[in-house]
């Protein structure tokens, strides 16, 4: 049998070996596989830490997924939605911070009043920065139409994760209807790519039913639909949500900390120049856990931006950091982070996914 070493070596994993790495034990072997991924990104992009601007739009959402704080069936929130006005300051307020880029996500919303509403505020948007200003959008499912309008008025990417690639899974943790449809979320997928966006999706690690084979095929669906940019974390769990009842089934949540950082190491060797966010779910389990999510090959921060005021309302899952926070505070505080870990931070630059422009050049 191929040792760690070995396998590490190669270019292209399979599927046993890829199910190999994420089943890493030893802290040796972890360690072995960490510091290959670190090293390949420092060979493909370098030791760049890139900042989004993540603005919490609304929480408001007509979902109802099993694993999620404000589903529409939970009732023990306020909803709320930022004006448009609060959306510019927040924008000006990131390229004051020389950020070069917002990420604006909500809950899914799709109707013709929402679609109306993102379409003029993107345009809003647009005048008050300058032409190289990116702007991802992270607004769930939506008609080709509506991806391509708002790609046509400049927003350059897109985030829709698919959760988990494996069909069965996802029926069991969504509603089985309509508007919770595995296959209508591959189309939108589809359809973001083919409207032209930078493309991404992510999925979570450690959930109720999920198998290592299931991560080791979520990890091979991202290779072959040749993905742009990836953000996945661990799942947690949220006590006013109907999975919290599996609660005692999951890992450990320092097992599914280390796995996340492993799904990132794989992830990275098998895609040199993609993007992968460190994500604030990682940070939400270890409190350097984001920086650690660097050192494993991840290249993306998300540094929070939404007014505190909306923090607490936006609680995917329980134990959410930063949600005593304000925008200022929370980049410092990432700034210092970044820098603690040995990264740079790169300002003033809009950190295009690599893999994307690869590709669009080969097409
Ligand atoms: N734990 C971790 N991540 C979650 N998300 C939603 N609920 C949870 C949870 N309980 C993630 C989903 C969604 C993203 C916005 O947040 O992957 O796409
Ligand atoms: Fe809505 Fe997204 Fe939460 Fe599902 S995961 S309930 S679509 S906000
Ligand atoms: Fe938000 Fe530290 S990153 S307060």
């Amino acid at each position: 049998m191929d040792t760690i070493k070995d396998i590490l070596s190669k270019t292209a994993l399979s599927k046993e070996e890829i199910i190999r790495l994420l089943s890493l034990k030893n802290k040796e072997d972890n360690d072995l596989l960490i510091k290959k991924a670190y090293s390949i990104k420092l060979n493909s992009i370098g030791n760049k830490v890139f900042l989004r601007g993540l603005i919490e739009l609304s929480n408001i959402c007509k979902k109802n997924c099993f694993y999620c704080g404000i589903r529409s069936g939970n009732t023990n929130i306020n909803r709320y939605s930022l004006s448009d006005d609060e959306v510019l300051q927040l924008v000006n307020f990131a390229q004051e911070k020389h950020l070069k880029e917002i990420v604006l996500q909500s809950g899914e919303v799709n109707n013709d009043d929402f679609v109306l509403r993102i379409t003029k505020l993107i345009t809003k948007i647009k005048k008050i920065t300058s032409p190289d200003f990116r702007i991802t959008l992270s607004l769930g499912e939506q008609s080709f139409e509506t991806y391509k309008k708002w790609f046509d008025l400049g927003a350059q990417r897109y985030l829709l994760r698919i959760e988990t690639s494996s069909e069965d899974l996802y029926k069991k943790i969504h509603p089985d209807n309509k508007i919770h449809n595995y296959n209508i979320r591959l189309q939108c997928l589809e359809n973001i790519r083919k409207a032209g966006y930078q493309t991404g999706t992510g999925v979570m690690i450690g959930l109720p039913f999920q198998t290592i084979e299931n991560l080791a095929d979520d990890l091979l669906f991202m290779k072959k639909i040749d993905i742009d940019m990836v953000g996945m974390g661990p799942y947690l769990e949220h006590k006013d949500t109907p999975l919290y009842k599996y609660k005692d089934t999951l890992l450990q949540l320092n097992e599914r900390f280390n796995l996340s950082l492993r799904m990132i190491a794989v992830l990275r060797i098998m895609m040199p120049y993609i993007n992968i966010a460190s994500t604030t779910a990682l940070q939400s389990i270890v409190p350097m856990g984001r920086e650690q999510g660097l050192k494993a090959g991840a290249n993306v921060l998300m540094p929070n931006l939404t007014p505190g005021k909306y923090r607490g309302s936006y609680l995917l899952y329980e134990n959410k950091p930063c949600i005593d926070e304000d925008s200022d505070e929370c980049i410092d505080c990432l700034e210092n982070r970044v820098k603690m870990a040995g990264e740079k931070i790169e300002y003033d630059i809009w950190g295009d996914s690599k893999h994307f422009i690869k590709r669009t050049k080969n097409e």
